[in-house]
């Protein structure tokens, strides 16, 4: 029979991989900790509408790269592309908002784009999302940023650059928007745009700026940048926000074409890339957004956050080994295995790890096992121990090995962990 594989796009996971993922959320949980951040975990499915209401009709993810079926009853679902939706989705839902207060969340978990996959670019990949409600000050979009930069020190990682621009707010927006519509009406090469670009040219011209194609990118060289018409609060806050980050040591560049693949952002964007991890430099992005809440039916407040791509980062760090077992009992004799599994259960109640051999077998080939666990101790269970209660323990680095009593072994074992 024909053997079932795996869809295309989506990963097994295993060791290193899975134990340097497992690193990455326990390394975040311990950093955003102490920045007041508490996790949460939400669905991966979801209406499809809350996605093309938040994200925006006009982006790549609602309009090439969602998974969107029907459920049995006919009802419109998608498997979640990214969780800033779901997010605020589930704070209006379970009534998080009180005024004046400051909400800050985190989760880890799989996201669906139906995206052509390359190294560091899944259909189902992993996102460390964390997002803060409530706050509109840019001390806030600092503290997030400086929050990121800790989180990937505590990482081991240095090489990474952080890129900031900001897209203005309500005020800004339709001063650059008309800006963009003037260039566009003006561009000798506009038929040589992209259709996907032509389009968007009309409907939502900042997403051109978005547009990966080379062609494109040359024709809208000179486009205005959102800096040059900032309001005064905009610009007082970017600047802010630079002054803070430049005064913690963060380096960062200010790249004005940055405008993100999602249409909620206002303010404060910004992305921590790599030139590491091939054609996919994005390791994170985020930024301000605030607007949706209130979009999604919920109350006026201010939100904003970001998102890490697990697997880019873990193509990033450094591998991170299992930690080393601490035993291996070996059975020597047929009456052995009860006994062993008795002891292995003593030694993992005193907090040590290891494992054990289920059936008896010749020394060597139980020395083998052991050497193959890579365990540190051996505590070997022939006829003789059975009888004397007993144990022979043997330390594998050094190959020295004597007998005693069983529980003198565990004490032992226990106090040199
Ligand atoms: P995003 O930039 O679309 O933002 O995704 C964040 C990160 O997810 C990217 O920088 C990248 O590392 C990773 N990523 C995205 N697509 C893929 C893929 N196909 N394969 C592997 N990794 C991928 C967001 O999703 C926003 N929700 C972030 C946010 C949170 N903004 C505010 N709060």
């Amino acid at each position: 029979m024909s053997k079932v594989q795996k869809i295309k796009g989506v990963a097994d996971m295993y060791p290193p991989e899975s134990t340097t993922f497992a690193h990455l959320e326990q390394t975040a949980r311990q950093v955003f900790s102490r920045y007041g951040y508490q996790e949460v975990r939400l669905p991966l499915m979801e209406p499809t509408q809350l996605f093309s209401r938040s994200i925006g009709e006009e982006t790549d993810v609602v309009q090439k790269e969602m998974y969107t079926f029907p459920d049995r009853k006919g009802r419109s679902l998608t498997l979640r592309p990214e969780a800033t939706a779901g997010m605020m989705r589930a704070y209006i839902e379970n009534g998080l908002h009180s005024p004046g207060a400051v909400h800050k969340m985190f989760t880890f978990g799989p996201m669906f784009r139906y995206e052509r996959p390359q190294k560091g670019r899944m259909r189902q990949f992993h996102q460390l999302d964390v997002e803060m409600v409530g706050a509109t000050e840019p001390q806030a979009d600092a503290e997030l940023v400086l929050m990121l930069a800790t989180y990937l020190r505590a990482l081991g990682m240095r090489q990474l650059t952080f890129e900031i621009n900001s897209l203005g707010c309500r005020t800004c927006r339709p001063r650059h928007r008309a800006a963009l519509d003037a260039f566009f009406a003006a561009l000798p090469g506009f038929e040589e745009l992209c259709d996907d670009c032509k389009r968007r040219a009309g409907t939502n011209p900042l997403r051109v700026l978005d547009c990966k194609t080379p062609r494109c990118r040359e024709l809208t060289a000179a486009a205005p940048v959102i800096e040059d018409h900032l309001c005064p609060d905009c610009s007082g806050a970017y600047a802010e926000v630079q002054a803070i980050l430049a005064g913690a040591g963060v380096d960062f560049v200010k790249n004005p074409r940055l405008v993100r693949g999602l249409d909620y952002y206002v303010g404060l964007t910004f992305e921590v890339t790599s030139t590491d991890i091939g054609a996919q430099t994005a390791v994170a992005g985020g930024g301000r957004y605030d607007g949706l809440v209130r979009q999604l039916g919920g109350p006026d407040v201010p939100a904003t956050g970001f998102a890490i791509g697990m697997e880019r980062l873990a193509l990033l760090v450094p591998p991170v080994g299992q930690p080393a077992a601490d035993f291996f009992v070996a059975v020597l004799d047929p009456a052995a295995p009860s006994p062993a599994l008795a002891l292995a259960q003593e030694l993992r109640e005193a907090g040590l790890s290891g494992e054990t051999g289920f059936a008896s077998g010749s020394m060597k080939s139980r020395m083998r096992a052991a050497d193959r666990s890579g365990a540190r101790w051996c505590l070997l269970l022939g006829g003789q121990e059975l009888a004397d209660g007993t144990v022979t323990l043997r330390d594998m680095g050094s190959g020295e090995q004597r007998t005693l009593p069983r529980a003198e072994a565990v004490a032992l074992l226990a106090n040199r962990g």
